[in-house]
Order: C-alpha cells, then structure tokens, then sequence
C-alpha cells in the first residue's frame, strides 16, 4: 500500500514507486497522493531515471525465487543508481529458516464490519531454497454471518550473504552491508530478516 514511500516523501524526500499489481496502486495512490507510482515490474522496468537510492522493503527480493528473476531485479535496481548509489533491501535469511523452520500460524483480525482470520501453513523445499507460504483467509460478515473463503500461495525465497555478494557482482554492484532489521544486530541463525546494502560501482571499476 506504499507506507514506506508515504513515510519517505513525507520527510521530504523526492519518491518514485514501482508496483505491478495495479490494484495495489490504487490503493497506494488513496492514501499517498504525493508520491507517484509506476506500473511497472521491478525485473523490467526502464524509467530512462537515475536515482541515489533503491529501497525494496517488506522482502520484495525475497518475491523474485529464481536465480533468473533476481538477476533482472538487481539488473534494473543497477541501471536506475548513480554510480556510488545504493540498493537497499531486506529479506528472509537462510540460516534462521533453516534453524527455526517455519511453522504454522493464525492470524485474526476485525473491525466493525468483517472479521478475518488468516491461516498460513508453509512448506519448505530445501533445494530449491523458497518456501511456499500457503494462506487459507475465511472473511466473516459480522451482521449477515456470512462466510467468503479464498486460498493464496507467497512463495518466497531465503537468501544467504554469500550469494546475495555473488548477485550484486554480476550486477556490478558491490556488498557493503548486512544487519538484522530494525535493531541492526549482525545477522545471526536468529534472525529471519535481513537487511542489505549494495553500493554501484563505478564504470570503470
Ligand atoms: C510485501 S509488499 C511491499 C510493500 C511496500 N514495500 C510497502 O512499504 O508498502 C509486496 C508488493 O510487491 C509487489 N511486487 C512483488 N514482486 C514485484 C515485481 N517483480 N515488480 C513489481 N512489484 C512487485 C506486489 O505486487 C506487492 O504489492
């Protein structure tokens, strides 16, 4: 819903936004009217733009599950940087999905008109490194006691530094930066998302 990019530009920063699914951008664009979004894939777009920074948060890497479709996004996060610019992203981390494992979850949530509860059992496959998070959502009408059922699969990929620094090379970027998001401890088997910073080199270079 571009929380980040309404936050941002409400700093004051000067904020573009690239989102596939044009009914996410409709709702973006209600509740952010100052920030402009493009419809766009971020393994594909070309906005002929150059910025200081790519921000891609809430694990939008972590969408991109084949080796194929990370390299176009780090492609194109590369060719919309400055030279010195940063790509800066978070995503599910290796070593805790593989410590922790992930496990079964409900969620439940209400207002005056619906209540929803969200079960979410996920699957990992272990040589493919992703998980299939399968979500079955059961939305409850509150006067009527009508019930809407519907199932969604995220399927999401778990990454591991070294092959985070392999990616940004062939996208001549470079590592410089990996913290646990939000307190920015060391990434550590504890820590299921992870911050990344990758800085574009030179041309040159
Ligand atoms: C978890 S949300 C990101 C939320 C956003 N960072 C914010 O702060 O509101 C994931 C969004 O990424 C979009 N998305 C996933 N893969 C994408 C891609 N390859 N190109 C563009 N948008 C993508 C999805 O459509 C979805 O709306």
């Amino acid at each position: 819903t571009g929380k980040h990019a309404g936050l941002l530009a409400k700093s004051g920063l000067a904020v573009t936004g690239v989102e596939r699914s044009a009914e996410m951008i409709a709702a973006a664009q209600v509740q952010h009217a100052n920030v402009e979004i493009i419809a766009g894939d971020a393994r594909a777009v070309r906005l002929e733009q150059k910025f200081d920074v790519v921000l891609s948060l809430f694990h939008v890497v972590s969408y991109q599950t084949t080796n194929d479709d990370v390299t176009k996004m780090f492609d194109t996060a590369a060719a919309h940087l400055r030279d010195g610019g940063c790509f800066m992203f978070d995503v599910w981390y290796g070593p805790a999905v593989l410590r922790q494992l992930p496990e079964p979850r409900v969620k439940e949530m209400e207002d005056d008109r619906s209540q929803v509860r969200r079960v979410a059992k996920p699957t990992v496959d272990f040589n493919q490194n992703w998980v299939d998070v399968n979500y079955s959502i059961t939305v409850t009408d509150k006067a009527s006691g009508q019930q809407e059922q519907f199932d969604e699969c995220h399927r999401m990929r778990y990454f591991f530094a070294p092959e985070i620094d392999l990616f940004a090379r062939a996208s001549r970027m470079e590592l410089v930066h990996g913290e646990q998001w939000l307190d920015r401890a060391v990434p550590s088997a504890e820590t299921w998302g992870v911050t990344f910073i990758l800085r574009k080199q030179k041309q040159n270079q």
